[in-house]
């Protein structure tokens, strides 16, 4: 099995090829990754390098996909599309390299696997469907209505728009995922759960926006990666398929066990952080069901214990500095610009 992985020098994207070389002795893998800031060559450091070879170039620009696509020649290759700008904060500041990379990399992407018929798997968010009410008993379906709210929501949703185009008007062989929050080690640290840990590994004060009453639906990167793995070999083509696993928190209530599992929780009445200003049309809720994706493929997740699963990258943080200490300052420095204490 030979793959293109694209964004594979990102959080998930890094995960994945560790899991596909771990658990595929067989299969060989080319990140094709931009490099841009979210990416770190070392996440992909100890990897056989006759297994694995990093190509740096964007996926938008149609060159440099098309020849990676075109040498997948086999059963069994394929193409997984991890690439993207991820963070929406960011996408409120400066949307344009998310309508590019997001929508024009996606577009990029599909020709060269309409030219190649080659097969792709999609990597989407459950960012797509807008957000539930707090109140909500119901969570996203594959059946819910598209209704993204920032700019990084509706890019992604326009690139799950092409590739649903290109599966019925040209016959491209894909598939796409929507996953809930990840978290997991790799994870940059302008993300919640990293920026927390990594605030009070340096002895800054945790961030919360707003109340913190906003629940996201927390899985293991590992757990989204055996998804994926197991929709590229046995998903159904044309088929859009939910990843989650039950793992609905506030972002308060996720606050709160990371300061008590590293011993920073407040006294007198000071929580041990900071409420900070909200983000501009910060989604309530997000809350997935797998249940399609569970019965049909047999995909069960192995790490939903959250309180486990942030012991251990809390841990990993602690044990790789070396990974996260050289964009820590930078990150706070952007964060200052526009976050004020409440
Ligand atoms: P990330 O920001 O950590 O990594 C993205 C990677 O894509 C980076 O290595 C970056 O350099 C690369 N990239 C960006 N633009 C590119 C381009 N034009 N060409 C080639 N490479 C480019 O993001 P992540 O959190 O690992 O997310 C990966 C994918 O998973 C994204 O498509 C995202 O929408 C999706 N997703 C993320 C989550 C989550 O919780 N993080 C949940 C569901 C879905
Ligand atoms: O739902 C899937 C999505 O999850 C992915 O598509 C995105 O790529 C990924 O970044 C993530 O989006 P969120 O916006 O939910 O993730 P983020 O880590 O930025 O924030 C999680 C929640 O925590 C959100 O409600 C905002 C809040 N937050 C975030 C930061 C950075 C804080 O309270 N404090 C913070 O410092």
């Amino acid at each position: 099995m030979r793959l293109v992985v694209t964004g594979g020098a990102g959080f998930i994207g890094a995960n994945f090829v560790h899991t596909v070389v771990r658990e595929h002795p067989h299969a060989h893998v080319t990140v094709l990754d931009a490099m841009t800031y979210a990416a770190n060559r070392t996440s992909l450091a100890g990897l056989p390098s006759d297994r694995v070879a990093l190509v740096e170039g964007d996926c938008a620009a149609p060159g440099v996909t098309d020849r990676l696509v075109a040498q997948l020649t086999g059963p069994q290759d394929a193409v997984v599309h991890f690439a993207a700008e991820s963070h929406n904060d960011n996408s409120l500041a400066t949307p344009w390299p998310f309508v590019h990379s997001n929508i024009v990399g996606t577009y990029a992407v599909l020709e060269a696997c309409r030219s190649h018929d080659v097969r792709l798997h999609h990597v989407s968010t459950d960012e797509v469907y807008g957000d539930l009410q707090l109140d909500d008993p119901g969570r996203f379906t594959p059946a819910t209505a598209y209704n993204p709210s920032s700019p990084y929501s509706a890019t992604k949703a326009g690139a799950d728009m092409l590739v649903r185009a290109w599966v019925r008007s040209f016959g491209v062989r894909a598939t796409i995922s929507n996953c809930s929050n990840n978290y997991g080690p790799y994870q940059h640290v302008e993300k919640f759960i990293p920026r927390q840990i990594t605030n009070l590994l340096t002895g800054q004060r945790p961030r919360l926006y707003g109340s913190g009453a906003n629940v996201r639906d927390w899985i293991h990167v590992d757990d989204h990666n055996s998804a994926v793995l197991r929709i590229l070999t046995a998903g159904e083509l044309g088929r859009t398929y939910l990843i989650g696993a039950d793992g609905e928190h506030s972002n308060l209530q996720v606050m709160q066990m990371i300061c008590e599992l590293m011993g920073a929780t407040g006294t007198d009445g000071d929580p041990g952080f900071d409420h900070v200003t909200d983000r501009p049309g910060h989604d309530l809720r997000y809350a997935i069901d797998a249940t399609a994706t569970r019965e049909e493929l047999g995909w069960e997740p192995q790490h939903t214990d959250l309180w486990d699963g942030l012991r251990r990258t809390i841990e990993w943080y602690r044990e790789n500095r070396d990974w996260w200490e050289p964009v820590k300052e930078s990150v706070e420095a952007k964060y200052a610009r526009t976050e004020k204490v409440l």
